[in-house]
């Protein structure tokens, strides 16, 4: 399914086709729920937080794809991405092959990622395409490993120690320039359990960066449950809380026209709203309600308006901040709805463009009303706008 065009030059290939047999659930493990969301929705996350567009293909058994499908497409919501669903093979080396014949044609990095490694941070991909891109090489993450390994005969003796100063506990995200993925792929003899083992066979350097805990493979039930501990949300803030906010503003005195910006969008010819930021009633309000919900405060007390980096800033500004926030409480944003009351700006003819526009910043659905008060109070005598916002949070 494709519902973008594609023009950036990553890729993530997320492996998803494994029966999960040691999880022992009976289903494809990436089907399996963790603390109320599949492992495979989890793991798309870290993806869509990417700020490089990424090209997604997702690699699920042949029987999943049309729920492979739709848990993506919640996933993407109305961020701008670019899915792709594919069958996997019997062996996972099979199922990276069937992710890499899907690539689009301008890809030029493959990051390859086991679904498995639900709880991997934004920043391990960050890092592994940064490296691939700086290099030129492959870039895999990696962790010392910090038991005492042994060798052991076939009758599980203990034999020698090895030395673990030279070894690293590999993780995915794993990342390659696509031409030397593809030429390991396409002369792969034996059957490997990682990328990086088949790209070092036909003869390219793979770099191994700093990985990080987090990015543990779901393997065992007790890996399952211990995700489901790491996700454990802060008490009170396990079921989904709803906030509100207001704003308004007045129109610049005429003799201080300034330039309109509402609802994330510039309004040419009409006059603007005073303030010490840019006015944007609606994106204020959005914030507010956003605090509101994470029991974050409000906006007056979270942006000072002594604070420079606030002085004339956009709403985006705002609303970025916000977003980083309620990520660092451990929230996400589930939807927000906003009514703006006023006589202008008309709004009816961009409302679909200001909630793209504010669905994006939030990577979350936006939607928008507008209404006037029949002439009456300052809004109906053209004073000034008034915003009123709800939102949805919930634990990440
Ligand atoms: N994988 C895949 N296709 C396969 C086998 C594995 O896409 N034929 C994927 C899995 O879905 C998983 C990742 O490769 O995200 C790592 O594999 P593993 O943890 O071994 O998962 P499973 O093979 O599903 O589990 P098990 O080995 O316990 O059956
Ligand atoms: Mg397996």
């Amino acid at each position: 399914m494709n519902t973008f065009e594609p023009s950036g030059t990553v890729a993530v290939i997320v492996v998803a086709a494994g029966s999960g047999t040691r999880l022992g659930h009976g289903q494809a493990k990436a089907f399996v729920s963790l603390s109320g969301r599949t492992i495979l929705s989890r793991s798309l996350d870290p993806i869509l937080a990417l700020a490089d567009e990424t090209q997604i293909v997702i690699v699920a058994p042949a029987d999943r794809l049309q729920e492979a499908e739709r848990i993506g497409a919640d996933a993407l919501g109305r961020a701008s991405g670019y899915l792709t669903v594919v069958t996997g093979g019997a062996t996972r080396q099979e199922s990276v092959a069937r992710g890499l014949a899907a690539l689009d044609a301008r890809v030029e990095t493959v990051l390859v990622h086991d679904a498995a490694r639900a709880l991997t941070p934004v920043g391990q991909f960050e890092a592994i395409i940064e490296a691939v891109r700086g290099s030129g090489r492959g870039a895999i993450p990696g962790l010392p490993v910090s038991d005492t390994i042994k060798r052991t005969d076939v009758q599980g003796l203990a034999l020698e120690t090895v030395d673990r100063s030279q070894l690293s506990a590999v993780q995915t995200p794993q990342g390659f320039p696509r031409e030397q993925l593809e030429e390991a792929y396409a002369s792969a003899g034996d059957d490997f359990t990682d990328d990086a083992a088949l790209v070092a066979e036909t003869g390219f350097p793979v770099t191994i960066i700093h990985g990080d805990p987090l990015a543990f493979k779901i393997t065992t039930p007790w890996d399952l449950r211990r995700a489901e501990q790491v996700l454990q949300p802060a008490p009170g803030l396990a079921l989904p809380r709803t906030g509100v906010g207001v704003d308004s503003h007045a129109f610049a005195p005429a003799e201080n026209q300034q330039p309109l910006w509402l609802a994330g969008l510039f309004w040419p010819g009409e006059n603007g709203l005073s303030g010490h930021s840019d006015g944007d009633a609606v994106a204020h309000a959005i914030c507010d309600a956003l605090l509101s919900a994470a029991g974050l405060g409000d906006i007056g007390g979270t942006f000072g308006t002594a604070d420079p980096r606030f002085d004339g800033a956009r709403g985006e500004v705002f609303l970025t901040e916000t977003l980083r926030m309620l990520g660092a409480a451990g929230l996400r944003v589930g939807n927000v709805a906003v009514q703006l009351i006023g006589n202008r700006p008309r709004f009816a003819a961009r409302r679909v463009e200001a909630e793209t526009v504010l669905s994006g910043i939030l990577a979350a659905p936006v939607s928008l009303s507008a209404t006037t008060t029949d002439g009456l109070g300052f809004t109906g005598r053209s004073e000034g706008v008034v915003a009123i916002a709800t939102a949805l949070v919930y634990p990440a």
